[in-house]
């Protein structure tokens, strides 16, 4: 895939977007690129868990590309929005964790891509926002449904009114974002996060991510409903019996994601 970069260690897929000299914006080939990537990480049985950053030192994703968005009429920003927004939920509905290592600005649609991710950690010097209103324009990759789910109506509202640009400590204040490190480690940090979430194990882990996903639209009543089907179906699987077995003789587990 031309626009990304992909890099496979122990079970960790590292998918990088690759644009520099446009500080990493979302083209209508890169949304491609990640609905084709994150179709194949659902696929592939030796990816356990997914890194995803940006090429350069200065920006995760700087947001959908403006010069490309220009020049699109009505329908076909319909249509930019709605190919933007089944990428990004291929990324969520994956079925594998994907950390997002946020190494510099996250704008716009790389906010958007940001928060697809199930887990966020971020370099120190990143710069995280929502500045579609300041182009006269709105968030159209499902970011003004995501953002208030993770950081509450209010919050959410007040940078997505403002378009402000926020820091790495704002964004770890209002739980936009996991963790903070230095732009260094941030990469690395986010990788040993992916591969310790690579040893667990992986049916499991689908089966959380779906609750947890799943749940977001539900009550409380069918959504522990749908947690306890999950449960009973976490049962039928051979690293239920593994994790169970190592446990009682007291050795390191290994999952077959069976
Ligand atoms: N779409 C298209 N191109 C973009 C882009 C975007 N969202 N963001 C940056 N670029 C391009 C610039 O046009 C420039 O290209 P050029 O060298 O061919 O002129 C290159 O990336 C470098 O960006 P530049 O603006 O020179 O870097 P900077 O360090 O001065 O500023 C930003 C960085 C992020 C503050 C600035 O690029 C910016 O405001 N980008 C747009 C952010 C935005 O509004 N995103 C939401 C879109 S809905």
């Amino acid at each position: 895939m031309s626009t990304l970069l992909t890099q496979d260690n122990n079970g960790v897929r590292r998918i990088t977007v690759n644009r520099p000299d446009k500080l990493n914006a979302l083209n209508s080939e890169v949304i491609a690129d990640i609905d084709a990537a994150f179709a194949e990480v659902a696929k592939d049985d030796s990816v356990r868990a997914v890194v995803l950053t940006g090429s350069g030192e200065k920006a995760f994703v700087a947001g959908a590309d403006i010069a490309q968005m220009s020049a699109l009429s009505p329908s076909d920003a319909y249509q930019f929005a709605l190919r933007g927004q089944r990428a990004f939920d291929r990324i969520e509905n994956c079925g594998k964790p994907v950390v997002a290592a946020i190494n510099g600005f996250a704008l716009g649609g790389g906010c958007e891509l940001a928060l697809a991710c199930h887990v966020r950690f971020a370099s120190r010097n990143a710069k995280i926002g929502a500045p579609e209103v300041t182009l006269g324009l709105i968030q159209g990759f499902g970011g003004s449904q995501r953002l208030p789910r993770i950081v509450g109506t209010g919050v959410a509202l007040e940078w997505i009114l403002s378009g402000d640009m926020m820091d790495a400590a704002e964004a770890h204040r209002i739980g936009l974002v996991n963790r903070i490190f230095e732009p260094a480690q941030v990469v690395d940090e986010a990788t040993a996060f992916a591969a310790k979430l690579a040893g667990r194990a992986p049916v499991a882990l689908k089966l959380a991510l779906e609750c947890v996903i799943g749940g977001m639209g539900l009550s409380l009543a069918e959504g522990q409903l749908l947690e306890a089907s999950h449960f009973g179906l976490a049962f039928a699987t051979e690293d239920m019996k593994e994790g169970t077995k190592a446990f009682v003789e007291k050795r390191k587990a290994v999952y077959k994601g069976k």
